[in-house]
């Protein structure tokens, strides 16, 4: 199997694109030959990153969203959910306690919360930089108009998520209502780069409706896109959504995606996801181990955090987050890694 597996793990480096038929090649393997990818895949973190592990603190800054996401227990629909908005002033005293820990990423993540406009994101995220300017600011706040994503840009924003969750458009209108499109998804993702964000993207995996052919069509996204982050993340049913029913994602079809993409962008940077971590004890150990090579540690009081319920069973913790960042340092430890607190830019 080997001599086959390294010519389609060939096809991966350097190629202007990859063909589809590799993809779907790769796609397939057994559990051997998933593990062997696994092991290629470290090598290539550690060759480019060395044994540290970039955090991120991730302040999940509203529960509130416009949007009706058939996956996410967030969605507009879901009368149960939850709703809390931070104030300027609580990201802040976020930001404090996560520079006081030695954080120099904050991750500003919510739903489309029509109250969290753009000219109030700006302003907060002047008043971080203003008081932290050597820290990166991410946002997670969902799609914008370019103009909003621009004022963005300019008050100081150094990296934005939004996946694209699924590349497939007809794939995408089974998972998302009219008013949204993958066509403007793909749009805000390129406008974003051209604004010259880190921009990071991704999917989930084990979605229903999704097949190799939906995953193929995902990396092959990926690839025309190169982004700079790529979170990627079993689905996780969500109580309250049409999709409560559904089985989760399998963590091991997830784990092959993140090893294919760290082989395919060996400058990426890719989280071990709260998804992979929700969904096994040491979810966080096995998407490192599969070439992932940051982890968000949230530090969203527990209060909000516990009503930020994009899926079931959503890790959070209610312990203080010096003892949460010391716990993931002696994990880190356990498999040879440990925690790089720099900015953990995006290097090309
Ligand atoms: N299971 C797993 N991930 C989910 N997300 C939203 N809902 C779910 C779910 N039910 C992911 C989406 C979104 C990110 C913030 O969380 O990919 O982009
Ligand atoms: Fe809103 Fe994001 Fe959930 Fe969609 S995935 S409903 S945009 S919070």
């Amino acid at each position: 199997m080997e001599n086959g597996l390294r010519e389609l793990v060939s096809c991966l480096s350097g190629a202007e694109s990859v063909p589809e038929q590799v993809w779907r090649s790769l796609l397939s393997v057994g559990k051997d030959e998933r593990d062997w990818l696994a092991a290629m895949a470290r090598k290539v973190t550690e060759d480019n990153f060395g044994k540290g592990v970039y955090v991120r603190a991730l302040i999940e800054i509203s529960s509130c969203c416009r949007n009706n996401c058939l996956y996410c227990g967030l969605r507009a629909a879901n009368k149960d959910a939850v709703r809390y908005r931070l104030s300027k002033e609580q990201i802040l005293e976020c930001c404090a306690k996560a520079a006081s820990l030695g954080f120099n990423t904050f991750v500003l993540q919510g739903g489309e919360d029509v109250m969290q406009t753009d000219e109030w994101l700006a302003d907060v995220v002047k008043a971080i930089k203003a008081e932290y300017p050597s820290k990166a600011v991410t946002l997670s706040v969902g799609e914008r108009s370019d103009a909003g994503f621009a004022m963005l840009r300019s008050a100081g924003v150094d990296r934005y998520l939004l996946r694209h969750e699924t590349a497939c458009e007809k794939h995408y209108s089974l998972l998302h209502p009219s008013a949204m499109s993958a066509e403007n998804r793909k749009h805000c993702l390129h406008v974003l780069k051209q604004l010259g964000f880190q921009t990071g993207s991704g999917m989930m995996i084990g979605l229903p409706g999704q097949g190799v052919d939906e995953l193929v069509a995902d990396l092959m996204y990926l690839d025309m896109l190169k982004p700079a982050m790529i979170g990627i993340g079993p689905f996780i049913p969500a109580t309250g959504t049409p999709f409560a029913k559904e089985k989760p994602g399998d963590v091991d079809t997830a784990l092959l995606l993140v090893s294919l993409s760290r082989l395919r962008f060996p400058k990426a940077l890719i989280p071990a996801t709260t998804a992979l971590a929700t969904l096994c004890e040491d979810g966080t150990e096995r998407g490192i181990l599969a070439g992932a090579n940051v982890v968000m540690p949230n530090i969203t009081p527990s209060a909000f955090a516990r009503n930020y319920t994009i899926y079931d069973n959503k890790k959070y913790h209610d312990s203080e987050s010096a003892e949460q960042l010391e716990l993931l340092e002696r994990k880190l430890n356990a498999i040879d890694r440990f925690i790089d607190y720099s900015r953990g830019d995006y290097m090309i």
